[in-house]
């Protein structure tokens, strides 16, 4: 068995693992990051599109914004499509912030290439990770690599291996609470090498479904549907892909709609889904690992960067004081955005999308946008949860 020493062990390489690897680095703390899968599959997965401002703070402090500042978009509005007509609401003037675009892939990339310059360890492809001693004062995590054993012993682990992963699952049901909600329906999203002909994101809701029109850069557009949760990518042609896309956006977007071939096509379910605490002893859990969100708020990686940045600052002041309390606060910090991030997913996600069968539902979701519509108030409430709650005011006790 070979065994080597770090800091923080940070299991997973998304984009929760490799920020808070790049932010430990500037800390001066030690981190080593083991990751499932290879960079490329890692690089491979199309997800989250939308950047906060906050998001996009942190970025620069952690030293990795100089390609997003040069190729990410800046959008000052966000189109919502409803019974044939399009609204805008105007995100920089209502509360003075924009979003950006750029894709979680870019992000990624831009992760990986600062862990290569600085030296920091990265295993890929690292099998059977499972994690030992985290309620002690000891923890160590053990994983199979290159046909071989090893151990690393460390201070503490992070867990950011997504939803799916091993570190929450580590932690016995009766010493965490879980919150969740399941959707009747999912997200199929096509990704096409085609300048967008709309300048901003329209979120449409139409009698047929949501339909979402966005895009990754001048020359690349990203496009979903609400599907049911029992349809198959192979069902869904490109050509029925874009005929239901251009039904649900209406005439004028429909019109400017290039049938341009896919080249990704995937169904992802819809969820709400929280676990309290989000630390247990030595290991703390962060990003997808700890909750998920509906994307119909464009929130998910947004929380995962705020997770991080949260627990990154904890880190460094416990081994700057040598005290717990910075520990102690993580969780109730993180909770307290996470919550409110759940909220205007799970609001958005309800307003936006087709609930069949349920009538009073669909005159409450006409009231909710007509309202929207008439109402700055209502636009500016949207606008300050879709350009996301500033990281302490929302963290405030
Ligand atoms: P992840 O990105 O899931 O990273 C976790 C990492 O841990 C992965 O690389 C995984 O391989 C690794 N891992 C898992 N198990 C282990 C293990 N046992 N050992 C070692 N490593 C492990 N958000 C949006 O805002 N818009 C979208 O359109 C959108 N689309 C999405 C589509 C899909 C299919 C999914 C799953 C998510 C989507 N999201 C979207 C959400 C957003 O992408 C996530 O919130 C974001 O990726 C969270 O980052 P993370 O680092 O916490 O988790
Ligand atoms: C995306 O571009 O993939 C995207 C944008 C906004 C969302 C969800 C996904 O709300």
């Amino acid at each position: 068995m070979a065994r080597t020493r770090t800091q923080v062990a940070i299991v997973g390489a998304g984009p929760a693992g490799l920020l808070l690897g790049q932010l430990l680095h500037r800390a001066g703390i030690d981190a080593t990051i083991l990751e499932r899968r290879s960079a490329e599959y890692v690089l491979g997965r199309i997800r989250a599109g939308v950047l906060e401002q906050g998001t996009v703070d942190v970025l620069e402090q952690a030293g990795v914004a100089a390609r997003l500042h040069a190729e990410g978009l800046v959008h000052e509005g966000v189109e919502i499509g409803f019974e044939g007509r399009r609204h805008r609401i105007a995100l920089k003037s209502l509360v003075g912030k924009a979003v950006t675009v750029y894709g979680q892939t870019e992000m990624t990339r831009d992760l990986m290439e600062a862990r290569a310059a600085c030296g920091a360890r990265t295993v890929y492809e690292a099998g059977d990770v499972a994690l030992h001693d985290w309620a002690g004062s000891h923890p160590r995590v053990t994983f199979r690599h290159g046909g071989e054993s090893h151990e690393i012993d460390c201070d503490f682990i992070a867990g950011c291996d997504g939803y799916h992963g091993v570190s929450r699952a580590s932690v016995p049901l009766e010493r965490r609470q879980e919150f969740s909600r399941e959707y009747p329906f999912g997200w199929l999203g096509v990704l096409a090498d085609v300048p967008p002909p709309w300048s901003e994101l329209i979120y449409a809701n139409s009698a047929r479904g949501f339909a979402l029109a966005s895009l990754r850069s001048p020359t690349r557009v990203r496009c979903y549907v609400q599907c049911s949760l029992q349809d198959k990518v192979e069902q869904w042609s490109d050509a029925r892909f874009w005929d239901e896309f251009r039904r649900r956006m209406g005439e004028e977007v429909a019109d400017l709609v290039t049938l341009a071939p896919s080249i990704e096509k995937s169904i992802a379910p819809l969820r709400s889904y929280v676990v309290e605490p989000l630390r247990f002893g030595r290991l703390f859990l962060a990003g997808d690992a700890a909750h998920i969100v509906p994307p119909t708020g464009a929130k998910g990686l947004n929380l995962a960067v705020s997770d991080v940045y949260y627990l990154h600052e904890a880190l460094r002041d416990h081994y700057r004081e040598g005290t717990e309390r910075p520990l102690d606060e993580y969780s109730p910090r993180c909770l307290r955005r996470i919550w409110k991030a759940e909220r205007f997913s799970w609001w958005m996600t309800r307003q936006l999308h087709l609930f069949p069968g349920d009538a009073f539902a669909l005159r409450m979701q006409r009231t909710e946008l007509e309202y929207l519509f008439d109402s700055h108030a209502a636009q500016f409430s949207m606008a300050e949860n879709y350009v996301g709650l500033p990281f302490d005011e929302a963290a405030r006790a």
